[in-house]
């Protein structure tokens, strides 16, 4: 059976949770950010051309790229070998590296080898790094080194070197499209990241017959993620303006990523107000994070406060509606500001609100209920929380 090397994005528990239920753990290495697994769920729900590991890799959010095994090798030699009998047999001429736990020192020694490999055998090979750099996903990408040529992860394990074959590399381009040229956008509204959607329906892991629901969709960006995978999906929001952006966004990605318009159903709707009798599916949503207040603004613990109140009492009112629904999860981010030196966290409080026989956090956090996702210190990070009914 196969084993895969993941390598992972910068929040590794966040990133870990994601990619669990799609595949059987056998190790991973927190501090290196990388997931070693095997048993990979392969699904091809809207029938694309490409590989399985690219369509398996398409749709998460947190894993930067991965690799097929090779083997663990005790010496450089068998290493090298290993690679250079790789490439012969394919008749390819291009190779990269990306080297991890081994430091620089490795580089030149397995430059050399190819070198002298390639000059007995008088052909030519192209070391697509050869200033002794670890390759990116946006090199891999732009080179198109996963077809034209060869890229190997080696990760130094002690005495040992554990050899991957990298088979799907992240897009970077098609996310900058779905976030940066969407259509519509509001930069007060504060999109979610197209990545973090992705991660958030993968923490769902709704199957393909259930539906993704956001009903604080703003711009749509978790509609068209659910989408793009091959999810049917609704989106409600209480503003007619960003509901009408978000239709607009929809259907343009539709266009570029060729899902069908009609899988995704738009309204305006107060998310308190929602009745969720005969209901399925999936819950994922951003939600809302509270008051953007001006960086100039000095906020004071009455309007954190303010804020909170206003933020749990949506929570609270739509799992009191929930308990009629079939929903069988609620994947959300709640507001968790760095206030004076401390996060404000409220998930907490509203774990204490929420009628146990329904809805129950999980802890999939490295056994922690919530994982706190911000970037460079924002003062209002988004702290996810999966909700599963009973
Ligand atoms: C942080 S934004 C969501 C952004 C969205 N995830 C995106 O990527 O574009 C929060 C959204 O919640 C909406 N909202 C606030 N209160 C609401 C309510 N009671 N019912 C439905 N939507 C609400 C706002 O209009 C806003 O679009």
């Amino acid at each position: 059976m196969k084993n895969y090397l993941f390598v992972l994005g910068r929040n590794f528990e966040l990133s870990r949770a994601e990619l669990v239920p799609f595949c059987e753990e056998v190790f991973s290495d927190r501090e290196k950010g990388l997931f070693i697994a095997k048993n990979l769920r392969f699904e091809n729900p809207r029938e694309l051309p490409k590989t399985p590991e690219q369509i398996f890799l398409d749709r998460m959010g947190g894993v930067i790229r991965f690799g097929e095994v090779l083997g663990e090798f005790f010496s450089k030699k068998e290493l090298l070998d290993t690679m250079l009998n790789l490439l012969k047999k394919e008749e390819k001429n291009k190779i990269g590296f990306s080297v991890i736990g081994a430091g620089k020192k490795l580089f030149p020694e397995i430059f050399q080898g190819i070198r002298d490999y390639a000059r007995e055998k008088d052909t030519k090979i192209r070391i697509e790094n050869s200033k002794g750099e670890n390759m990116t996903s946006g090199q891999i990408f732009d080179r198109k080194l996963l077809q034209k040529g060869m890229e190997f992860i080696i990760w130094k394990r002690g005495n040992s070197f554990l050899l991957a074959r990298t088979v799907a590399n992240q897009n970077l381009r098609n996310y900058t499209l779905r976030d940066r040229r969407k259509v519509f956008r509001d930069s007060k509204m504060g999109m979610l990241p197209p990545k973090l959607g992705q991660i958030m329906i993968n923490l769902a892991n709704p199957s393909f017959e259930e539906t993704v629901i956001d009903p604080f969709c703003g711009s749509g960006t978790v509609n068209i993620e659910a989408a793009v995978t091959g999810y049917k999906t609704i989106g409600s929001d209480i503003n007619p303006e960003f509901v009408e952006g978000a239709i607009k966004n929809f259907e343009q990605m539709a266009q570029k990523f060729r899902y069908e318009v009609e899988g995704g159903v738009f309204e305006t709707k107060d998310a308190k107000k929602i009745d969720w009798k005969d209901q399925s599916g999936v819950i994922c949503t951003e939600g809302f994070l509270g008051e953007n207040f001006d960086s100039n603004h000095r906020v004071t613990p009455r309007e954190i406060a303010n804020e909170e109140r206003k933020v749990l009492d949506i929570w609270i009112k739509i799992f009191e509606n929930l308990g009629v629904s079939q929903i069988r999860k609620v994947v959300f981010c709640l507001p968790c500001w760095n206030f004076r030196g401390k996060k404000h966290s409220i998930a907490e409080k509203l774990f204490a609100k929420i009628p146990k026989n329904f809805y129950i956090p999980q802890a999939l956090f490295a056994r922690q209920k919530t994982f706190i996702y911000e970037r460079d210190k924002t003062f209002v990070g988004r702290e996810i929380c999966v909700m599963e009914r009973k």
